[in-house]
């Protein structure tokens, strides 16, 4: 059976991930993860770091939308687990929850956030700019290597500097 609409008043703002939305991100991600807009991340890849993920609800609790933050060196993080259940698409979860990692990044003191993305267009939006993907060697060396499609990659590097400030104007 097809999954109804989420109607947009119904969407509750992004909150941080707690340990018992772990099975509902998992369950999120699997088909994305499936056609490769995902990097695969098990429950204990989450529980290890779930203080860095976001996720959206519906009015029940359900979980509709999450992403997470990978930091790097160099105040440096990556959005990372990004995704937005079929059913709640278009209506701007996937922008709020993108916020409320801004929000985190600029908490934790990272000046530059990136993302590897097909979906460049979404991330304009956020005011990311797109650059060199040779911009990330740790990024390209550790997880591209583990991707289905490293051979063949088509994703695209954006990149958003000073996200303190951008956040702090908001
Ligand atoms: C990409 C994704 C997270 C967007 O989430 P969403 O909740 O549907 O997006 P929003 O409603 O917040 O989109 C807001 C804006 O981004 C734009 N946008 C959304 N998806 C887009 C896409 N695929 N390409 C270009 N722009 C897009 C929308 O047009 C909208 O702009 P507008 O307000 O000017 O019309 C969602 O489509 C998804 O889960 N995709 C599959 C997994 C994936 O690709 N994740 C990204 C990995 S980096």
């Amino acid at each position: 059976m097809t999954a109804l609409p989420v109607p947009s008043q119904l969407i509750v703002s992004p909150r941080a991930a707690t340990l018992d939305d772990v099975p509902a991100m998992v369950q999120l991600m699997g088909p994305y993860i499936a056609t490769g807009d995902l990097l695969p991340r098990t429950a204990a890849d989450l529980e290890r770091d779930i203080a860095n993920y976001r996720v959206a609800t519906d009015q029940h609790g359900k979980v509709i939308g999450m992403g997470g933050l990978k930091p790097y060196s160099s105040g440096l993080a990556e959005v990372i687990a990004l995704a937005v259940a079929p059913r709640a698409q278009g209506q701007g979860v996937g922008l709020g929850v993108v916020e409320r990692l801004l929000d985190r990044a600029a908490e934790l003191g990272f000046a530059d956030v990136f993302a590897l993305t097909r979906v460049p267009g979404f991330f304009h939006r956020l005011g990311f700019t797109t650059v060199e993907k040779s911009r990330f060697p740790l990024k390209v060396w550790f997880d591209c290597a583990r991707c289905p499609r490293r051979h063949s990659c088509d994703e695209i590097a954006v990149h958003l500097t000073d996200v303190a400030s951008r956040r702090a104007s908001k």
